[in-house]
C-alpha cells in the first residue's frame, strides 16, 4: 500500500491560496494541534463521520455542532480552509471535530476496517480539462478500494456536485462499483438536498452561477 501511495496522482490544487495573517498561522499550531486527528480515534461509541475535502469547514462544523455526540473527521490539505475551519472552532470550540491535512488516499490508511457510517464528499475538484481527468479523486478503484473497506456494511457514502461532465464521469464510476449502490428511485433523489442541509461555499457558488448541484445517496455493501 505505502508503494501505491507514493505514486498517487494529485487531486487537489493549490495547498496555500492567500497569505495567512501571524494569528492564522498561529492557528496551524496550538488550535490545529487540538484538533488533529489522534490515535484511538472514537470518543465514545457513537457514529463516526468523515468529510472529505472539507473546504472552509462550513458543513462539518455545522454538522457537528448540531450532532455532539457523533464523532466528526474532517481531511482538507487546502492550508487557507484548515485556517477558516480552526478560526470558526476558536469562537465556538467543538469536541467532536478531529482534522487533518493530509490527503484522503493516505489517511484512510490509518483508520482500522468498517470505521466509519457515513462519509460525505462535497463538491470535489471537477478536473474539467480533458488532459487533467487523471487527477479526479472519485473512481470506481477509490470508491471499491479506498472507501470501502473502511465503511461499515450499511454505511452511507454522499457525494454532491454541480459539474455536469463530472456528474456523468461520478455516475459511470460508482455504478461500475462492486461495493456500493445507488439509492435513487426517482428524479428528487438526487435534486433534493436534505431539509437539516449545510451548503458548503462551492454549493453556494454553484447556485449564484445558475449551476445545479445534485447529490449522490449510495449504500456500502460487502
Ligand atoms: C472544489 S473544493 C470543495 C470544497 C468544499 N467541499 C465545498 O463544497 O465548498 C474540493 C476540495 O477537495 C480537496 N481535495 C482534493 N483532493 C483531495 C484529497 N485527495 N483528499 C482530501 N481532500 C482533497 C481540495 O483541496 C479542495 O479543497
Amino acid at each position: 500500500m505505502k508503494e501505491e501511495s507514493q505514486k498517487l496522482i494529485r487531486s487537489f490544487g493549490r495547498i496555500k491560496s492567500r497569505k495567512l495573517s501571524e494569528h492564522k498561522k498561529s492557528l496551524l499550531e496550538n488550535p490545529l494541534k487540538h484538533y488533529s486527528l489522534e490515535f484511538p480515534l472514537l470518543k465514545n461509541q457513537q457514529p463516526a463521520i468523515l468529510e472529505i475535502g472539507f473546504g472552509f469547514g462550513d458543513f462539518i462544523f455545522e454538522k457537528a455542532k448540531k450532532n455532539p455526540e457523533k464523532n466528526f473527521f474532517g481531511c482538507e490539505p487546502h492550508l487557507n480552509g484548515v485556517v477558516n475551519l480552526l478560526s470558526k472552532l476558536e469562537i465556538e470550540p467543538l469536541k467532536n471535530i478531529q482534522i487533518s491535512l493530509k490527503d484522503s488516499r493516505l489517511l484512510l490508511e490509518e483508520f482500522p476496517e468498517k470505521f466509519f457510517d457515513e462519509i460525505y464528499i462535497l463538491f470535489p475538484d471537477p478536473w474539467p480539462k480533458t488532459k487533467h481527468f487523471k487527477r479526479r479523486l472519485l473512481t470506481r478503484k477509490f470508491f471499491d478500494k479506498i472507501l470501502s473497506p473502511k465503511i461499515k456494511t450499511g454505511g452511507k457514502l454522499v457525494i454532491a456536485t454541480d459539474h455536469d461532465s463530472y456528474k456523468t464521469w461520478i455516475l459511470a464510476e460508482f455504478l461500475r462499483s462492486e461495493k456500493f449502490s445507488w439509492d435513487a428511485k426517482s428524479k428528487k433523489d438526487w435534486q433534493i438536498f436534505p431539509k437539516d442541509w449545510v451548503k458548503t461555499k462551492y454549493q453556494k457558488k454553484a447556485e449564484i452561477e445558475s449551476r445545479l448541484p445534485i447529490i449522490f445517496n449510495l449504500t456500502h455493501h460487502d
